[in-house]
């Protein structure tokens, strides 16, 4: 079952979801050359537990650390540390907030000082094939049909889709049903309706869709090496549409 949530739930992921928003936009400026990726981790941490709220990821299946920082190749679940971004680097930065039992969660790809054009086409991309799959959110519109325009676009810019990792329903749990896969087939899969809430993520990458586990057992790299983007927003389903609850348009 999928659960649709009531007004009142929305409304606390709403808060949860403009906690992780700004959680984002706190961090933005720091992402520099010579920042330490374990500092951004601390200042997050700050950040959400200033909020009334506690970090999603901290201690999720064991996860050390409140955000996942995941610099070129590396497609998710970088683990903070004392590596130093560097000029010409990429980072998807992964935040999730947990606001009186709700969780919000939104990844983003940021440049570090000036990067390559190659980066910065993977960079725009991703972020439009993350619209491409929001477009396709309103009550009688199907998973499938997020999921084949996600994968379409992809396609058409010749970017590798990470086919492992999906986006995923949310709510008392960072992870609910349904997966909502980056790539399908239009008109299958669930229904979608009013009240649910997803959180959709494309993970595309300049090469080919292969991904390769690092030995700490969470970082996933490319297998090819080609630097990698990941884009995610929490939204709700409303009566016609979506609204995303993890950036600038929810200020409740
Ligand atoms: N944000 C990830 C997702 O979108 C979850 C992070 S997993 C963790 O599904 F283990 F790092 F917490
Ligand atoms: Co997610």
């Amino acid at each position: 079952m999928i659960s649709i949530k009531s007004e009142r739930e929305i409304s606390l992921m709403k808060k949860a979801g403009n906690i992780v928003y700004r959680t984002h936009k706190y961090l933005e400026p720091y992402i520099k050359p010579g920042i330490e990726t374990k500092e951004l981790d601390k200042l997050a941490y700050d950040f959400i537990t200033s909020q009334d709220a506690t970090p999603s990821f901290l201690n999720y299946e064991g996860y050390p650390a409140s955000i996942c920082t995941s610099i070129n190749e590396e497609v998710v679940h970088g683990i903070p540390s004392n590596r130093k971004l560097k000029d010409g680097d990429i980072i998807g930065i992964d935040i999730g907030a947990c606001y009186k039992g709700y969780h919000g969660d939104s990844a983003w790809s940021y440049i570090v000082g000036s990067v390559s054009r190659e980066k910065a086409y993977l960079l725009e991309h991703t972020e439009k094939a993350l619209y491409e799959g929001l477009k396709q959110v309103k009550p009688g519109n199907r998973i499938g049909d997020i999921s084949n325009a996600i994968e379409e676009y992809a396609n058409n810019h010749k970017l590798g889709i990470v086919r492992e990792l999906v986006g995923h329903g949310i709510g008392t749990n960072v992870h609910e049903k349904p997966d909502v896969p980056n790539y399908g087939k239009k008109g299958t899969g669930p229904i979608l309706k009013e009240g649910m809430t997803i959180a959709i993520e494309p993970m595309l990458n300049l090469g080919t869709r292969e991904i390769y586990l690092l030995d700490d057992d969470w970082t996933i790299i490319t297998q090819d090496g080609s630097p990698s983007a990941h884009f995610e927003h929490t939204v709700v389903v409303t009566k016609d549409g979506y609204q995303i609850l993890t950036g600038d348009d929810n200020f409740e």
